[in-house]
């Protein structure tokens, strides 16, 4: 039974859903929403935190400051609250509401950035306005996730060994790449087993982490406008880039069998049911690594004027709407979300 005084001592690490019974092929995927911060990104900030305390970065006066999506700036939000630290994140205009909700409900600040940058992204702005913020005050300390070794540093030392061992005989690994601080710590880890596992990078299209036409993404989380620092391409295998119309639907299917996930596990689902579509003659042991769960989507990816006027009224077909199997979609509503 785990009993616990402080929010980040608790993170379920052995949690998968065999995908079979929903996809027709077996992958694994490793669930990492079951935690007080609701994804993977628990363990980055646990990481990072601990480091800057420990090198005397932080004290008890400093403000933390980070440029976040979301997921980051919630698990930062109880890491503060629960050690007693102030933090600002600074996110944009396409996280969700219920996010920027729970990060206030846990007593942080969010400062909202609206305007694009240059490369049609939020990113250099957000990290613009980080930068005015700890010249402006000495209080602020940004530990930038983007850069700081403690983010793929929680993974080869958490999230890699997990997997390793619960599945010996792994062959493949899909990982969702973002800041690419899960991809790097869990291929870096890998690299050193004692067999070779297929590290495969799963993206949006749009997103211009390896290269490619930058392009609207609506969904947060997975992709950059920017090239990330942390990224080594020599340690990734293959990158899989998957339309956001693919997300919607791989989201849509497994909510359809009762698993709301969030936005980027329904990428990186998709891409890696593509890809072992293609593989599918070798007898392969196949993992992927599910970063949150699906409450936080409701206004977007589970809400159906947000996807058709996005998407389109047909991007969910007979598979992916719920209700009795093979239903139609459903029709269009108006309301407070329309
Ligand atoms: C939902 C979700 N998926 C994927 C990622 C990407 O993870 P990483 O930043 O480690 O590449 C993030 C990062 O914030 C996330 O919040």
């Amino acid at each position: 039974m785990p009993v616990i005084s402080a929010p980040h001592a608790f993170n379920e690490s052995q949690l998968y859903v065999d995908l079979r019974s929903i996809f027709g092929r077996a992958l694994y995927l490793k669930c990492e929403g079951f935690n007080f911060a609701g994804s993977i990104k628990l363990k980055a900030a646990v990481e990072m935190v601990e480091n800057a305390e420990r090198d005397g970065l932080l004290t008890p006066d400093s403000i933390m400051v980070e440029s976040s999506s979301g997921n980051l700036g919630v698990a930062l939000s109880v890491i503060a609250a629960s050690k007693g630290y102030r933090f600002l994140c600074v996110t944009d205009s396409r996280c969700n509401l219920s996010t920027r909700l729970l990060i206030e409900a846990l007593g942080s600040e969010v400062h909202i950035i609206s305007d694009l940058d240059a490369n049609g992204g939020f990113l250099g702005a957000r990290i613009e306005y980080v930068r005015g913020l700890c010249a402006s005050d000495q209080r602020y300390v940004w530990l930038s996730q983007y850069t700081n070794p403690g983010n793929w540093q929680a993974h080869y030392r958490r999230t890699a060994p997990e997997i390793a061992r619960q599945f010996p005989r792994l062959d493949v690994l899909f990982v969702g790449a973002g800041t690419t601080g899960t991809l790097m710590g869990c291929a870096r880890y890998f690299r050193e087993w004692h067999r070779p596992v297929r590290i495969v990078a799963v993206d949006s299209v749009g997103s211009v982490i390896f290269g490619g036409k930058p392009g609207r993404r609506m969904i947060p989380g997975l992709g950059m406008s920017m090239r990330p620092p942390l990224l080594d391409e020599s340690y990734v295998d293959e990158v899989l880039q998957v339309e956001e119309a693919d997300t919607i639907r791989a989201c849509h299917r497994l909510a359809r069998s009762g698993f709301l996930f969030g936005g980027s596990t329904g990428t990186i689902v998709s891409g890696a049911m593509d890809w072992m579509a293609r593989n599918e003659d070798r007898d392969i042991t196949a993992v992927a690594i599910a970063p949150d769960l699906g409450e936080r989507y409701l206004d977007t990816i589970y809400q159906t004027n947000w996807l058709q006027d996005l998407y389109g009224d047909q991007v969910l077909g007979p598979d992916e709407v719920a209700g009795p199997r093979g239903s139609e979609p459903a029709p269009r509503t108006t309301g407070p979300n329309s």
